[in-house]
């Protein structure tokens, strides 16, 4: 990784300024052209409206929060979802996978989703999963880290007014593979 020290947080208690920075994030990844649940341009009071619901998950319910820093700064994040399904305990949904525009292209997305396979396998988990806005080239980004396309919603994600792209399903299976 050229340039960046970076280390990784599991569970991080959920400050106030720790959710600022947070939201910050998000707004910065979404405003440099980033498909983390919005379209540019946004505002913090817009991405809150996500953001706080999806914070409260973590602190009050069972999804669990990766941070990556470069030093003390806050640069990709990635969230561990829950189904929320009783036939699922062995699954988790990759949500909010993001890199800083800064930092991005350097290698971190590709380490946060290496520690986020080791958090899988320490959980005993059978997959991850995550959905992909079509159009962006991001499906080659999980490719590459052994993510194989298993299925799609047509049109699923309206971006604009007459611009649908469909939402890629993207699958790793974890039993018998380890991560580097
Ligand atoms: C997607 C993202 C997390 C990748 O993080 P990153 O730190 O820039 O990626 P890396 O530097 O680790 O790149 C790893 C590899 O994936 C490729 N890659 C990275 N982003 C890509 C993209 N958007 N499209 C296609 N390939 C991409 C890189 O080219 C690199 O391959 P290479 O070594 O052969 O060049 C980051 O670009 C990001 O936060 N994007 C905006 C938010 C977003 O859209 N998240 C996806 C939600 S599904």
């Amino acid at each position: 990784m050229t340039g960046v020290s970076l280390r990784f947080v599991l569970d991080p208690e959920l400050t106030d300024e720790l959710r600022e920075r947070i939201v910050a994030l998000w707004v910065d990844v979404t405003n440099a052209g980033g498909a983390v649940g919005f379209v540019a341009p946004v505002t913090a009071d817009e991405v809150r409206t996500i953001a706080d619901p999806t914070l409260a998950g973590i602190a009050d319910g069972p999804d669990r929060l990766l941070l990556g820093y470069d030093d003390d700064r806050l640069v990709a994040m990635a969230i561990f979802t829950d189904p929320r399904f009783h036939l699922k305990p062995h699954l988790r949904v990759l949500t909010r996978v993001m890199v800083h525009p800064d930092t991005q292209g350097r290698g971190i997305g590709e380490a946060l989703m290496r520690e986020a396979e080791r958090v899988a396998h320490r959980l005993g988990l059978a997959a991850l999963h995550v959905t992909v806005r079509d159009g962006l080239g991001l499906d080659r980004f999980y490719r590459r880290l052994g993510y194989r396309e298993v299925g799609r919603w047509p049109g699923a994600l309206r971006v604009a007014p007459g611009d649908d792209r469909d939402e890629i399903l993207m699958w790793l299976g974890l039993s018998g593979h380890r991560p580097g």
